[in-house]
């Protein structure tokens, strides 16, 4: 069983179904509410644990809100939360969701507690654990207090990336979105993944893996690319699908897989959850992937 540490958000979700997502300036009817627990970093490390990888905890909430639900969660999933900062003032971050007809959504997320995460908690909460996963939903202090061998970095969601943390990355995962705002580069084409995948090579980063949605992955170890297909599935909701890809293929490295060969699973698991609505409700359990 794998080790891994995953520092990362606690949001809950309220995803809206819409019979089309809007234009700027349109209204448009819901045809169905529901509220889930989300947020990239209690994803990717449920992702994580239902691949396989023992896995702790590092977060951030207002105590009181959703704080039992948290608790009950991760309790369930067997992931030690020993790390979550509780907060006595402000809010649990919170996110809407629109997913349209076609799975696709739009996202916009108040990250509340999670951006008080406090660089001393960090330090004293992360042990000594080799492999860690984070994202950008989370305090620049926190992740800039990060120290491990490997770094795996989801830039998600792209905002300033704190100075200094693509230098400590080991491993970056952006989507095509997040790809061409780090690098300038549309990865639409072979040779453009490979363009921006020199770019984030530049610092000094040993991995990289650019997802392309329902296109499967591309990678970049440093020698070669590949690209990495993904298996063809009904999609009623593509919301959490980058968060389960990283969470299994955190696991599935983390359990002595070299990146490559964790790709076919790791694409498989993200493609097979976008059958599902919602985000955390949507992530599969590993016999769902094997025969
Ligand atoms: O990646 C999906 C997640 O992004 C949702 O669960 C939402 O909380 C936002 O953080």
């Amino acid at each position: 069983m794998s080790q891994l540490l995953v520092v990362g958000s606690l949001v809950v979700d309220t995803v809206a179904k819409v019979e089309r997502l809007p234009r700027p300036g349109e209204t448009v009817f819901v045809t169905s509410r529901e509220q889930f627990l989300g947020g990239k970093g209690a994803n990717q490390a449920v992702a994580a644990a239902r691949m396989g990888a023992k896995v702790d905890f590092i977060g951030a909430l207002c105590a009181g809100d959703f704080e039992s639900e948290y608790e009950a969660l991760f309790a369930k999933e067997g992931i030690s939360s020993v790390g979550v900062m509780r907060l006595s003032e402000g809010s649990t971050g919170n996110a809407s969701i629109w997913v349209g007809p076609d799975g696709l959504n739009m996202i916009a997320v108040d990250p509340g507690a999670n951006m008080q995460l406090t660089g001393d908690w960090v330090r004293s909460h992360q042990g000594d654990h080799p492999l860690v996963l984070a994202q950008l939903e989370t305090s620049d202090e926190a992740l800039l207090a990060l120290s491990c061998d490997k770094l795996i970095l989801n830039p998600a969601p792209m905002r300033v990336v704190p100075p200094g943390l693509l230098e400590r990355t080991w491993l970056i995962t952006p989507n095509e979105t997040e790809t061409s705002q780090l690098t300038g580069i549309e990865p639409n084409t072979p040779g453009a993944c490979e363009s921006a995948a020199l770019a984030l090579a530049a610092y000094g980063i040993s991995q990289v893996v650019i997802t392309l949605g329902a296109k499967g992955v591309y990678h970049w170890d440093g020698l070669s690319g590949h690209h990495e297909p993904a298996p063809l599935v009904d999609a009623v909701d593509t919301t959490a699908a980058g968060d389960v890809f990283n969470g299994a293929l955190a696991a599935l490295i983390g359990s002595g897989l070299e990146v490559r060969e964790a790709l076919p699973q790791a694409v498989a698991f993200a493609s097979l959850s976008t059958t599902k609505l919602g985000a955390l409700a949507s992530i599969p359990f590993r016999d769902e992937l094997l025969p």
